[in-house]
């Protein structure tokens, strides 16, 4: 294994796709959606992210939950589907996405190494505080940030630069923990220590910044930290 990353003060996590489970919306309507499901989820998730980064130049910003419902729309759109009571079935599940099995478990493991710990995301507060609830993780987290306070989306580096101030620790001592490459690449590139959740085996983007670790899941990373 890579040499282990010490002088930690903070472990920050993103939140979609790294904490909870933003596939599992589309999932949980298979009944609904049958084959299109794992498309529908792709294409949702995708509209969703380049929404937050055109919105993010365009400097119109508006909050992630009208990105995701709009990002939402797109894709049934592309894939033909009209159905309002599926689309808010599809919302309000991904107000309460579950969290990964583990998440509960390595949370713990950091508390008890003394290592704060956050949430730094493009979901708006009330998306956040809705998962963390959901997921009873609200006791392990110290904090949780929230790009709406600053109006602009990850990649843009003052969205990093929350953590730093909220936390009162230096960028180089957060561990910043993403399973979005390009989200990876960032906070590195902004100065994090990063550990790239690489949870569906994706190539490495070719952006700057080039994460330190790259692991399957969150479970790898109390032992990387010495824990
Ligand atoms: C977030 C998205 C990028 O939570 O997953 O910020």
């Amino acid at each position: 294994m890579a040499a282990k990353i010490e002088d930690i003060g903070a472990c920050v996590f993103d939140a979609y796709g790294t904490l909870f489970d933003v596939a599992a919306a589309a999932a949980r309507c298979r009944d609904a959606l049958g084959d299109k499901a794992d498309e529908l989820s792709a294409i949702w998730r995708t509209r969703q992210l380049e929404y937050t980064w055109l919105r993010s130049l365009m400097q119109e910003y508006v909050e992630f939950r009208q990105v995701t419902g709009d990002g939402l729309d797109y894709a049934l759109a592309a894939l033909g589907i009209e159905d309002d009571a599926l689309r808010q079935r599809l919302m309000d599940i991904y107000m309460r996405l579950d969290a990964y099995p583990e998440v509960k478990d390595v949370l713990t493991a950091l508390k008890s190494g003394a290592i704060k710990t956050a949430i730094l995301s493009n979901g708006s507060p009330e998306m956040l505080s809705s998962a963390v609830d959901n997921a009873e993780i609200g006791d392990l987290l110290d904090d949780v940030f929230s790009v709406d306070s600053i109006g602009v989306y990850k990649p843009h580096p003052s969205v990093y630069q929350m953590a730093v101030d909220g936390l009162g620790v230096d960028a180089g001592r957060i561990c910043f923990m993403s399973s979005n490459a390009w989200d990876a690449a960032a906070g590195a590139n902004f100065g994090y220590r990063v550990v790239w959740v690489n949870r569906f085996g994706q190539p490495q983007e070719r952006i700057p910044g080039n994460p330190e670790h790259e692991v399957k899941t969150l479970e790898a990373l109390p032992p990387l930290l010495g824990l």
